[in-house]
């Protein structure tokens, strides 16, 4: 499927997907959302990405679900819609491949529950965030209701989602919404070192330790330990477990690279 709102550029093992649609702030409308379900399937595959950034540009990350294309839905649209738009947040989340987004200016609404979806955030200085939803009378659908409060935890959660208050960088860096709060020029340089750093990475085993946090945080700590303990064995069926222990014995820690 051609793209027109989420560009994907692969360069040097990295994976850029870049939403495109500047005149709406970015607005994830149904195609966006069509788009990035697309975009991540592809990423997901693809042997010769390792690592992937998440951008909006050097001006917006995205000003949340396009407001316009909603206003006019009735509940059985929205039926029909909701799971699109989770879907594509939960794709961009479920790629097994580190993510990591980096936020120039809004990531509001939707917007920033895709940055939530990300393993890490970082976050340019005129970084603005935050769930609106309640001001257009609506809550988040996209993951808001979940993913914020796991990362900042219920009560600065509902603060943000009751009010719709908007957050800045600092703010959101002390709240642990993002992990880096960089000068703007610095965000998507920065965001693209931190993804090589992956580049030459054991796939298998950072696959596994994705899969293990995600879906232990989704579950008690026996089911949780569980999802460790088969992935800490299926670890021992792969290439990579042989090449960086051999590598270990033979040439100390953290030289060896892998397929
Ligand atoms: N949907 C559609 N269009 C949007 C948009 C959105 N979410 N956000 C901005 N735009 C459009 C504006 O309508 C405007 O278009 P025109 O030039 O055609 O009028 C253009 O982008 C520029 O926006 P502004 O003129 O408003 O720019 P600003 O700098 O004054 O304000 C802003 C920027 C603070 C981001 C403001 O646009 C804003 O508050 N946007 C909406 C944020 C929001 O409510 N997001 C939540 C959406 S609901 C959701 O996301 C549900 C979910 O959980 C999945």
């Amino acid at each position: 499927m051609s793209s027109e709102f989420v560009q994907l550029e692969v360069a040097d093992s990295v994976a850029t997907i870049r939403l495109d649609r500047p005149k709406a702030m970015n607005a994830i409308s149904l195609q966006v959302q069509a788009e990035l379900r697309a975009v991540a399937a592809e990423v997901s595959e693809r042997s010769d990405v390792r690592a992937v950034v998440l951008w909006g540009g050097e001006k917006v990350f995205a000003a949340g679900n396009d407001v316009k294309e909603m206003a006019d839905m009735s509940y059985t649209d929205m039926v029909d819609h909701v799971e699109g738009v989770q879907g594509a947040v939960t794709a961009i989340a479920r790629i097994p491949k580190p993510v990591v987004a980096a936020v120039n200016g809004y990531a509001l609404g939707g917007g920033c529950e895709l940055a939530m979806a990300a393993d890490v955030r970082f976050a340019a200085e005129n970084a603005v965030l935050g769930q609106p939803e309640v001001l257009l009378g609506i809550i988040p659908g996209a993951g808001g209701t979940q993913r914020l409060p796991r990362l900042v935890g219920p009560s600065k959660a509902k603060d943000l989602l009751f009010t719709g208050r908007f957050v800045k960088a600092d703010e959101a860096l002390a709240i642990g919404l993002v992990d880096r709060v960089l000068p703007a020029a610095d965000v998507y340089p920065e965001a693209l070192a931190w993804a090589a750093r992956f580049v030459n990475a054991a796939p298998y085993a950072l696959r596994a330790i994705k899969e293990s946090v995600d879906r232990g945080l989704e579950a008690d700590l026996e089911t949780g330990l569980q999802i460790e303990r088969q992935h800490f064995a299926a670890a021992f069926a792969t290439e990579d477990s042989t090449t960086g222990m051999r590598s270990f014995i033979e040439s100390g820690p953290g030289k060896a690279t892998f397929e």
